[in-house]
């Protein structure tokens, strides 16, 4: 075991720094095989550090020390100590100027995190723990630092040279090169540090704000990137807008810069007026872009913006509290989504990844809570529940209060804490200052991990005309949390009448006429009784998924399809199809495990009809709303339900019924496809997206019909087609639907598309994905054969993801192959992904600690795998975390 492995920090240890900068001034010379930094530190000794005699520790890895000179006097060696994580100065005065020369090697560094190379150009990851890998650095949030960068590189290669802030100054130096000075006038910490220089083009734009402020805006990209600029620009328009009218922000500098990368380990970062984004989620046009990767970089641009306040502005201490920055701004651009489309479809579908990814998360071996005690690599935890549970906390929050008092308390928040690194505790305060809420309770949100289990039973008194819900919340232990206190959950309920109108919500006399409530659950079991209710109502539970748990009520079929027609909340008629389709689902695999023949109940047929029926009648519904409608849930869903999964059970089962649904209700689909089938040119906009949608989701059901005409019609569409949602759509329909009818024209659309397309990098990792995802059993071969494709490179983040994390995360039944075929696979790239990118190796390890959910053979396999990794010579730290923790018992 390496020294740094196994080390576990706290936060219970959190001290304040012993040191402070100042100011940063860096020079950067980028040479093609080397790079040289120099660092001018200025630096003084903490006046609220109770440690006057602690020596200087300063963090670096991979670093070759060159030269340390303290007040200008250089250090022999005896003055300090350096080994491979910290630079060691004891005996140093109360203020001082420190300057270190390193040398660094961005073109041998694959873990793309520092200084690196992406293709042709120079570019930057600090985040978390990077900027150790440029400099000697204090390198933790709270330290936080004015910043002036001086880039200087060849000019022919590297014309465009970039920092965060303004540009102070540039020219030539001789002998081919140049430089570009940077400034900064905000304090940062230094994982907000960018540098980028490279061979660029840019599209420009400005933006003015509420204060009258002209801002300059600006793209770059590689030459041939310079026409999919222009969305990712309409939508950083949009979320600087946004943030003025919604959150009362206004953008601090005069000029903002996103760049494109193609090597990147994450989707994009929010470094101080320059964000670097993984091109994937920053390019698009219709010819390449499929609808989904539009709303992704919509999004994701208004994600890292928003960031310029929540996140850089106010900051973290440590890297606890990163949900302070990550779920509020996942909250912030979730919202923002909402605004710019279909509120409830966007809810809908981030509740569905929460209930599938996130929840798997808070019941397997890396559960944590939103505000975790203690990690070993930080990196490790970038996760669904720091971000995406840790969103649903501030939206419980943003509920709890209203929308007035919300905003009082950001505005509080921004302006208490402005150039400060603050806490999560610190936000919670302002909520409860501005709104007088007690919020103690509520606060085990952020301290304790694992899904709350909510039981619903209801009780209707006809005599007294009173309905009373009695709920009970439980919460599973997690790993070092055994046992749980009672969360405050707020449920959002509704009372139906059997028309369909909603009751009047009375819990005492003097109740107005309210048809909505929120419940306050507080205790382990608490019990609601409405008064002056006529019939036995059909209640409707957690409205927009008020609370971040699971809810079990024992609705009958009829009830659950009442409600799918009836409600009016998007995700309660959704969840409502969900629950009845798992009725079915669940029945169905008992027959088959009881060797009994799969039968469908004709309550779920009759329910699809509607909404089919209503997609042709009903000209104001929303199509994406009932294309959701019409999905089955995910495997991965089912699988996070049972214990344990039956993989072969759910596939076989859920396919089963999709065909039998397809067969019956043949005819409406063929009517849904053809009547959303449109020739107006591609537009992204929300009634045009759900076109579409319902179009693909109708065609996707036709394929199961296995008819030639059918094979046909996706042929037709493919080729037909001038958008890449449609062109996709059509060859993934027939991809993952594979038969022998179809195989020679599955075979020959494969092969178009890659001819067609094989110049644009982004349509490629479609390519690859598509095929490696596509649900069929046995397909392990063709995904191996993906990996020797010109294509791939197992150093592009991008393209492991494509191939490796495609299969083994969404053709469950290909990774879970009964031989343990996947996991050897996964665990032989994880190995080799180890050596170069160790945070991209650790990442696509998650499906195999997942083994407690299967069966006894598979859970064998997969620990045998996990074994193999944990037993290499030289893991990171990153990988050893993970895989420790999941053999752990
Ligand atoms: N700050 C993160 C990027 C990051 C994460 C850098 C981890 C280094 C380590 C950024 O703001 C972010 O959250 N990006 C997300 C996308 C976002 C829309 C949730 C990402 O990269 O996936
Ligand atoms: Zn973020």
């Amino acid at each position: 075991m390496k020294e740094s492995q196994g080390k576990t920090v706290y936060l219970r240890d959190y001290r304040v720094p012993d040191f402070l900068i100042d100011d940063t001034q860096l020079i950067v010379e980028l040479f093609e095989t080397q790079t040289l930094v120099s660092a001018r530190l200025k630096m003084r000794r903490n006046p609220a550090a109770q440690t006057p005699q602690a020596p200087l520790v300063l963090s670096g890895r991979a670093l070759e020390l060159l030269e340390v000179k303290l007040a200008g006097k250089v250090l022999a060696g005896s003055d300090y100590q350096v080994d491979a994580e910290q630079l060691t100065i004891a005996g140093v005065p109360a203020s001082f100027m420190l300057e270190c020369r390193t040398r660094i090697k961005p073109q041998e560094n694959t873990s793309l995190e520092g200084l690196y190379k992406s293709r042709v150009m120079f570019c930057t990851q600090c985040e978390a723990e990077g900027f150790r890998k440029i400099t000697y650095y204090l390198d933790r949030p709270d330290v936080l630092s004015s910043f002036t960068t001086r880039i200087e590189a060849e000019k022919l290669r590297y014309p465009v040279l970039l920092s965060n802030g303004n540009l102070l100054a540039s020219g030539e130096l001789g002998g081919g090169r140049h430089f570009a000075t940077w400034q900064d006038p905000f304090k940062k910490p230094c994982y907000l540090f960018a540098l980028v220089a490279g061979d660029l083009e840019n599209i420009s734009d400005s933006f003015t704000t509420s204060s009258g402020r002209k801002v300059e805006l600006k793209i770059f990209v590689e030459a041939k990137d310079l026409d999919k600029c222009d969305f990712a620009m309409d939508a950083l328009k949009r979320a600087m807008r946004w943030d003025e009218q919604v959150y009362g922000r206004e953008y601090d500098l005069d000029i903002f810069m996103i760049v494109a990368v193609d090597d990147f380990n994450m989707g994009a970062m929010e470094n101080k007026g320059l964000n670097i984004f993984n091109s994937s989620c920053v390019l698009a046009k219709p010819e390449t872009s499929t609808d989904f990767s539009f709303a992704r970089i919509e999004s994701i641009v208004a994600h890292e913006y928003f960031h310029n306040w929540s996140g850089n502005r106010v900051t973290c201490r440590d890297w606890f509290q990163l949900s302070l920055k990550e779920g509020f701004t996942v909250f912030r651009d979730a919202e923002f989504s909402a605004d710019m489309g279909s509120r409830a479809v966007n809810r809908i579908e981030d509740v569905g990844m929460l209930r599938t990814v996130q929840f798997a998360e808070d019941s397997g071996p890396m559960a944590h809570s939103v505000r975790p005690e203690s990690y070993m690599e930080i990196s490790n935890f970038y996760t669904v529940t720091i971000y995406e549970k840790g969103a649903e906390v501030v939206r419980m929050i943003a509920n709890l209060l209203g929308k007035e008092l919300f905003r009082k308390g950001t505005d509080l928040y921004f302006s208490r804490f402005d150039g400060m690194a603050v806490t999560t505790e610190d936000f919670v305060q302002c909520m409860e200052t501005v709104s007088g809420i007690n919020l103690t309770q509520f606060r085990r949100w952020y301290s304790q991990a694992g899904t709350p289990e909510l039981t619903v039973s209801r009780d209707y008194d006809a005599k007294q005309r009173r309905f009373t819900l009695t709920i009970k919340q439980q919460c599973p232990p997690t790993p070092r949390q055994p046992d749980k206190e009672p969360f405050y959950i707020p449920v959002t309920v509704a009372l139906l009448d059997s028309n369909g109108q909603e009751l009047p919500l009375q819990l005492g006399a003097d109740d107005g006429q309210a048809t909505s409530k929120v419940l306050r659950l507080t205790d382990a079991e608490q019990q609601f009784t409405f008064i002056n209710i006529p019939e036995a109502p059909v209640p409707a539970l957690l409205r927009g998924f008020s609370a971040p748990v699971k809810l079990q009520c024992d609705y009958t079929r009829e009830e659950l399809s009442f409600l799918m027609s009836h409600e009016r909340d998007g995700f309660v008629r959704w969840e409502a199809g969900q629950q009845l389709s798992l009725a079915v689902l669940n029945e169905g695999m008992q027959a088959r495990l009881a060797g009994q023949p799969v039968t469908v109940d004709p309550v779920l047929i009759t329910a699809f009809g509607s909404v089919l029926q209503a997609a042709l009648v009903d000209v104001n519904a929303d199509k994406a709303m009932l294309a959701n409608l019409l999905l089955l849930p995910p495997e991965a869903y089912l699988a996070e339900l049972a214990v344990p999964a039956d993989v072969e059970g759910i596939h076989a089962v859920r396919e089963q019924l999709r065909r039998q649904l397809a067969h019956e209700l043949a005819d409406l689909f063929a009517q849904v496809y053809h009547a959303n089938v449109s020739n107006e040119s591609y537009r992204y906009e929300a009634r045009a997206i759900a076109g579409r949608t319902l179009k693909n989701t109708a065609l996707n059901y036709l394929m199961l019909l296995e008819d030639p005409h059918w094979f046909a019609i996706a042929k037709q569409q493919y080729d037909s087609a001038t958008n890449m949602t449609d062109q996709s759509a059509a060859l993934r329909a027939l991809v993952n639907n594979p038969c022998a009818a179809n195989q020679s024209l599955r075979e020959t659309l494969v092969a178009a598309f890659y001819q067609q397309w094989q110049h644009e990098t982004l349509v490629v990792e479609q390519w690859l994905s598509l095929q490696s995802a596509a649900p069929v059993p046995g397909n392990l071969p063709a995904v191996q054969q993906l990996i020797k494709h010109e294509a791939f490179d197992l150093r592009n983040p991008n393209k492991v993801r494509s191939v490796i994390g495609a299969f083994c995360n969404s053709n469950l039944i290909g990774f879970h192959a009964g031989d343990g075929s996947g996991y050897r696979f996964l665990a032989d790239y994880v190995i080799k992904l180890n050596a170069s990118n160790p945070q991209i190796a650790s990442r696509q390890l998650t499906p195999l600690t997942r083994w407690r959910k299967y069966d006894t053979t598979r859970q064998a396999l997969m620990k045998v795998e996990l074994r193999r990794v944990m037993a290499e010579p030289k893991l990171s730290p990153d990988v050893f975390e993970i895989v420790s923790k999941s053999l752990q018992d």
